[in-house]
C-alpha cells in the first residue's frame, strides 16, 4: 500500500526510442536527478566559467561551453582537441562529479553499453538562437566507447544523420531530462542542434543545458 501511494509521486518510468543502429533516446531518464545535476553544473562553472570558443576557421560559437573531467574539449584557431587544462584559467578542469559519472554509466548500460567509464564532460549552454552545426564527435582516442548526452531546460531539435554528411537527417525533439546514447555502428554519425527557439523553462529560464559525457583518453 505504501508503495502504491509513493508510486504516484515518482516520475513516470522512462520510455525509450531507437533513433539509429546502436542509438537510443531514454525519455526523461535524468528527471529524478535534476537538482543534483544543476548543482554540479553550477559548481563546475564557478571554477571553469562558460565561454564562447572560436572554431579553427575563426568563428565564435553561439553555444557557450565549459568542461569537467580529466580532459576537456576545446577549440581555437589551432584546432579541435582535448586538453587537461582549461586554457582560460590555466588550471585542470574541475573533477567529473559523481552524479554525472553514475548517470552516464547507468544510461549507457541501459542502452546496451555496459562498463562505460567517462573521463570527460562537455557542458553546452544554449540561449535562444544558439545552434550546433552538423558534426561528428571524432576527437576521442578510442571510438569504441559510446556517447551519453543529457538535455536540460528548453526543448531542442536534435538532428541525427549517418556516417556521411549528406545522409538523411532524423529530427529528434529533446526535452528536459532526456538522455541520448549512441555508439557502436552510430558512434561516428553526424549530429547537430537546430537554432534554439525562444522560450522560458520553469527551472532553467531561457536556456538549454546539454551535458555530453565521453571517454576521451
Ligand atoms: C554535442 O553534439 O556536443 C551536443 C548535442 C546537444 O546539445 O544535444
Ligand atoms: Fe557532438
Amino acid at each position: 500500500m505504501t508503495s502504491d501511494l509513493l508510486a504516484g509521486l515518482e516520475p513516470p518510468p522512462p520510455s525509450r526510442a531507437g533513433i539509429g543502429p546502436g542509438a537510443v533516446v531514454l525519455r526523461g531518464r535524468a528527471l529524478g536527478l535534476v537538482p543534483a545535476l544543476l548543482a554540479a553544473v553550477e559548481r563546475v562553472a564557478e571554477a571553469a566559467p562558460f565561454r564562447h570558443m572560436v572554431t579553427p576557421g575563426g568563428f565564435e560559437m553561439s553555444v557557450a561551453m565549459t568542461n569537467c573531467g580529466t580532459a576537456g574539449w576545446i577549440t581555437d584557431r589551432a584546432g579541435y582537441r582535448y586538453a587537461a587544462e582549461d586554457p582560460m584559467t590555466g588550471r585542470p578542469w574541475p573533477a567529473l562529479p559523481e552524479v554525472l559519472r553514475d548517470l552516464a554509466h547507468e544510461a549507457a548500460e541501459e542502452a546496451g553499453y555496459p562498463g562505460f567509464d567517462p573521463d570527460a564532460c562537455l557542458i553546452n549552454r544554449y540561449e535562444p538562437g544558439a545552434r550546433l552545426t552538423l558534426h561528428q564527435d571524432r576527437d576521442e582516442r578510442n571510438r569504441g566507447h559510446p556517447i551519453v548526452s543529457v538535455s536540460l531546460g528548453l526543448p531542442a531539435t536534435f538532428q541525427f544523420g549517418g556516417l556521411k554528411r549528406t545522409d538523411p537527417l532524423l529530427r529528434v525533439p529533446l526535452t528536459h531530462g532526456d538522455v541520448v546514447v549512441w555508439g557502436g555502428p552510430s558512434r561516428l554519425f553526424h549530429h547537430g542542434i537546430l537554432p534554439l527557439k525562444e522560450g522560458e523553462h520553469p527551472e532553467l529560464g531561457a536556456r538549454r543545458l546539454n551535458l555530453t559525457l565521453r571517454r576521451a583518453l
